[in-house]
């Protein structure tokens, strides 16, 4: 009896993986702060920021079965949260939970984890001892030293999203090993309750939009049909990248200039 595992279920994209990823598996395990009440799914309460509520997410899958597949969708955004905030809950949890699904990864297990058009945004500022900072989300003085060092919720956001692909790729190497994979995948602006918290409360935000090529925000499903192929055995070589789902916004920014 195989077990998937969405987290962020409650709404949103989560909420959408979760309906993209009926069939996958015998078992699909809905996680959000309050467990999400979703027919034919198991809702599971879980803070990610909380290190012993991930022990024992880890500990129910596997005495549920083999572990196919995680989608990593639960995150906070920057009108959400200070910085230290956006660091612990959008890459720490990601760290731990790639860490822990680890020792139960089989052949054919997957994950993807939601990364954000942010981390491209911040790519062109990206600065070396900045990064050697991000690679190492579980050092014990981690969000001290970060929070110090970023302060704008914004540029932790970016920051804290291209360590979730840095971390994703890492993992990718060491899953790989087993006969796992993983991927992250950064949505563009996208029709969720953060989505559109986000363009309310941000002025840029609509500029940007505007800058979309498709001309439209994204669909949850749109995106979650993309983290549904990648982890379906469709996409079975396919790990250590991130997947950009943005209507083109990346590009359209820039030649917008
Ligand atoms: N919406 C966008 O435009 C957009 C753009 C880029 C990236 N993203 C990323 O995509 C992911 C999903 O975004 P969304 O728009 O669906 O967000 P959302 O806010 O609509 O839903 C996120 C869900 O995650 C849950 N969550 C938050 N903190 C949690 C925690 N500590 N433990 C467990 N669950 C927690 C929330 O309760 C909520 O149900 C996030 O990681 C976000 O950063 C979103």
């Amino acid at each position: 009896m195989t077990v998937a595992v969405v987290t962020g279920a409650g709404r949103g994209m989560g909420r959408s993986c979760v309906e993209k990823l009926r069939g996958l598996t015998e078992h699909l395990v809905a996680v959000d702060l309050v467990a999400p009440e979703i027919e034919g799914t198991i809702g599971l309460a879980c803070d990610v920021s909380d290190p012993a509520a991930i022990a024992t997410l880890v500990e129910r899958v596997d005495a549920l079965g083999p572990f196919r597949a995680l989608a990593h969708v639960a995150g906070i955004s920057p009108t959400m949260a200070d910085s230290r905030r956006i660091f612990d809950v959008d890459l720490v949890a990601t760290q731990r939970l790639l860490d822990a699904f680890e020792p139960l990864v089989v052949p054919g297990s997957a994950a993807v984890c939601f990364s954000s058009l942010a981390a491209y945004q911040i790519a062109p500022f990206a600065d070396p001892a900045l990064d050697s900072v991000i690679d190492e989300p579980l050092a014990a003085d981690f969000l001290d030293r970060i929070s110090g060092l970023v302060t704008d919720s914004g540029y932790a956001y970016g920051l804290a999203k291209r360590g979730v692909v840095r971390a994703s790729a890492r993992a990718a190497v060491r899953w790989g090993t087993r006969g796992g994979r993983v991927n992250s995948l950064a949505p563009g602006i996208i029709d969720t309750p953060m989505g559109r918290q986000e363009l309310e409360q941000q002025p840029v935000m609509r500029t940007m939009l505007e800058q979309v090529p498709l001309g439209r925000l994204g669909g949850a499903g749109e995106v979650a049909a993309v983290a549904a192929f990648l982890l379906s055995d469709d996409a079975s070589f396919v790990s250590g990248i991130d997947v950009l789902v943005d209507g083109a916004l990346v590009p359209g920014m820039a030649s917008a200039g």
